[in-house]
């Protein structure tokens, strides 16, 4: 696997601390929760791809949750995959030898809210994909742009995007009062979801599909990964709660994040994964 380094400036944009180490736990429980949506997802791709791709760019890449799916559904790919966090980074080399795919991924630390210079490098691209990325630059329009340079006449580009938080519980815990995860998400998810359809046009692309991926498993479907995903999920909203919700929510939350107690979210058999994805595959013309 090739490492390229491109860090203009905004090197402490990254935490290197617990906060890219539990983000990187979310993630990839998500991939592993949610397999079913991202095998679905780069199937549609490659029905709407002339022909299959063979230089795949990943923006934002994280982990590689992405990056990995893409190198499994497109077998004779390479996959470039950009990230500002060398730490992210540092997990995708792990992970794309742990799959067997090393020698098809290479990755580049760079803030792509700056020219994508040495990115050029590996293209011009069939492929890219943005994956909860978008929202996250500076600005979107400039980010789609290059986006839009850097790939070859007919490529494509898919952008997703979490439209809201999972939710997990039944509406009734256990503990507390009913509807206890309906407020949390009331209280902590106050933005709007992300809409690129114009911003996607704008940059010159032809928006081939939007797609809000509806996604609603139980166990008996995801496994027992599911509670380690909610704990991590639900854990992180419990951060963002305190000034937000009253005592008695609190406390409930705090009894089903606990391990140690009767309707612990770590033991349970009802909790099923409700969340909704949406998706933009747009091709350059
Ligand atoms: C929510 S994570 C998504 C990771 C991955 N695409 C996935 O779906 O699992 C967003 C990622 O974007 C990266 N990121 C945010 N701003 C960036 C920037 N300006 N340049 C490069 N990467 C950035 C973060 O480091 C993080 O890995």
């Amino acid at each position: 696997m090739n490492t390229r380094h491109e860090v203009h400036g905004h090197i402490g944009h990254e935490r290197a601390d617990g906060s890219a180490i539990a983000l990187t736990r979310l993630l990839e429980l998500d991939a592993e929760v949610l397999a079913s949506y991202l095998a679905e997802l780069t199937a549609r791709i490659a029905e709407v791809a002339d022909r299959a791709p063979e230089r795949i760019l990943d923006l934002g890449s994280g982990p590689g949750t992405g990056t990995l799916a893409l190198a499994r559904r497109f077998g004779s790919a390479t996959v470039t995959a950009a990230d500002i966090s060398p730490q992210m980074l540092h997990r995708l080399h792990k992970q794309a030898a742990a799959y067997g795919v090393a020698e098809r991924v290479s990755t580049v630390e760079a803030n792509l809210d700056e020219r994508w210079t040495e990115i050029g490098e590996g293209g011009p691209f069939d492929l890219i994909w943005a994956a909860a990325f978008l929202h996250h630059v500076a600005d979107p329009g400039a980010t789609l742009a290059q986006a839009f340079e850097h790939l070859r006449p007919g490529g494509l580009l898919a952008v997703t995007e979490m439209d809201f938080f999972p939710r997990f519980l039944p509406r009734y815990a256990g503990v507390g009062r009913p509807g206890l995860e309906a407020r949390l998400h009331a209280a902590t998810n106050t933005q709007p979801p992300h809409e690129w359809t114009g911003p996607l046009q704008d940059a010159g692309f032809s928006v081939v599909e939007r797609r809000p991926f509806e996604i609603s498993l139980d166990s008996t479907q995801t496994g027992p990964v599911l509670n380690d995903y909610a704990q991590v999920c639900l854990t992180k909203l419990r951060s963002h709660a305190t000034d937000v919700l009253d005592a008695d929510d609190l406390a409930a939350l705090d009894a089903l994040l606990d391990a140690t107690r009767p309707h612990s979210i770590s033991r349970r058999d009802d909790l099923s994964v409700r969340t909704t994805r949406t998706t933009w595959i747009a091709r350059r013309p």
